[in-house]
């Protein structure tokens, strides 16, 4: 189920079966001496993972790229940078790694967008003033996913395109997150901090505006990128008991494992304040369940399917 071979199965992906795609060589120049010994990280790795999952894992020091491990396992997003610029080369390189991605059938249908100019910024930063992280990010970026040049190419090519519908959509938006992902790893292995920003599709035509979107184009996120002013904290996650699943989903007692995240994150990662008191009291033990039941009370982008269909795309 969770295995994504099942479901885009090579037989399926032309890039998979196609004779021209070249056989690349096994072995990983990446991977570090496997005799390679490293406690420090490996304890690193066991804190930051109990800490998320409230789990003790097993790390064998010996396991190649334990510090790779290390960075990811640590994960935290910044909204507090350092006024200090991020060098155009190293922003380049970290594009460069990001682009390297897997993609969809080798369609390439992701973009990113630099947003430099501080006008065009500011026209996406308005949208969302309750961020003010944003315009104080030294680099912020939008991934793109760009569904346009599959299509241009069907016509130049002058063959038929009867896919338009919404895998079309899918694929390009999976391909820009698969991007986004890559350049946080690129970033955060360089020392760079990281906060994807969603909130640029609160009003996706301004945005789309600012950015002169070409039709079949959609934003995914937004990327603020600078170096962390603060090493910054680790969010507990639902326990792995809940995420990772073996072999096919089951009778479960979901409510009592969120019950059981909601105080263990609790005792952890408080929340500071709580949503809209206004509207719902003052809750006596507040936990991430009740958050996240509060936040989605309130109708947001309920307008982007809309938004998505102007841009070209077919959702059927
Ligand atoms: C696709 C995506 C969109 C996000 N959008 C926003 C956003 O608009 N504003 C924000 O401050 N954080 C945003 N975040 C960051 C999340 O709030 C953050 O990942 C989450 O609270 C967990 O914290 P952590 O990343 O430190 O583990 C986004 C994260 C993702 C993956």
């Amino acid at each position: 189920m969770s295995d994504p071979t099942v479901s885009d199965p090579a037989a399926s992906d032309p890039a998979a079966s196609d004779p021209a795609v070249p056989d690349p060589a096994v072995s990983d120049p990446t991977a570090s001496d496997p005799k390679a010994s490293d406690p420090t990280a490996s304890i690193t790795i066991q804190q930051a993972l109990a800490e998320r999952f409230g789990e003790e894992l097993k790390v064998n020091e010996e396991l190649p790229g334990l510090a790779a491990l290390a960075r990811i396992a640590g994960h935290r997003s910044h909204r507090r940078f350092l006024p200090r610029p991020v060098e155009p080369d190293l922003l380049r390189l970290l594009c460069a790694c990001a682009l390297s991605a897997p993609s969809k059938s080798d369609l390439q249908q992701a973009d990113i967008v630099i947003v430099r100019e501080t006008a065009i910024r500011k026209a996406i930063v308005d949208t969302i003033p309750e961020m003010p992280w944003i315009m104080d990010a030294p680099v912020f970026l939008v991934f793109v996913g760009n569904g346009a040049r599959l299509p241009m190419m069907s016509k130049r090519r002058d063959k038929p395109f009867p896919n338009d519908h919404l895998d079309a959509f899918f694929n390009a938006a999976v391909d820009g997150a698969i991007v986004m992902t890559t350049f946080i790893q690129a970033a955060t292995a360089v020392g760079l901090g990281i906060c994807p920003i969603s909130s640029v599709r609160d009003y996706p035509s301004i945005v789309a505006k600012a950015l002169n979107l070409p039709p079949r184009t959609v934003p995914i996120a937004g990327l603020c990128v600078g170096w962390p002013e603060q090493p910054g904290e680790i969010t507990p996650r639902l326990s792995l008991s809940t995420t990772m699943i073996e072999n096919h989903y089951g009778d479960r007692d979901l409510i009592g494992e969120i019950e059981a995240y909601d105080r263990r994150r609790a005792a952890l990662r408080p929340y500071r304040r709580q949503r809209r008191i206004e509207r719902w009291g003052e809750a006596s033990f507040y936990g991430w369940s009740q958050d996240k039941a509060r936040q989605y009370a309130e109708p947001t982008r309920t307008d982007f399917g809309a938004f998505v269909r102007e841009q070209g795309f077919r959702l059927d």
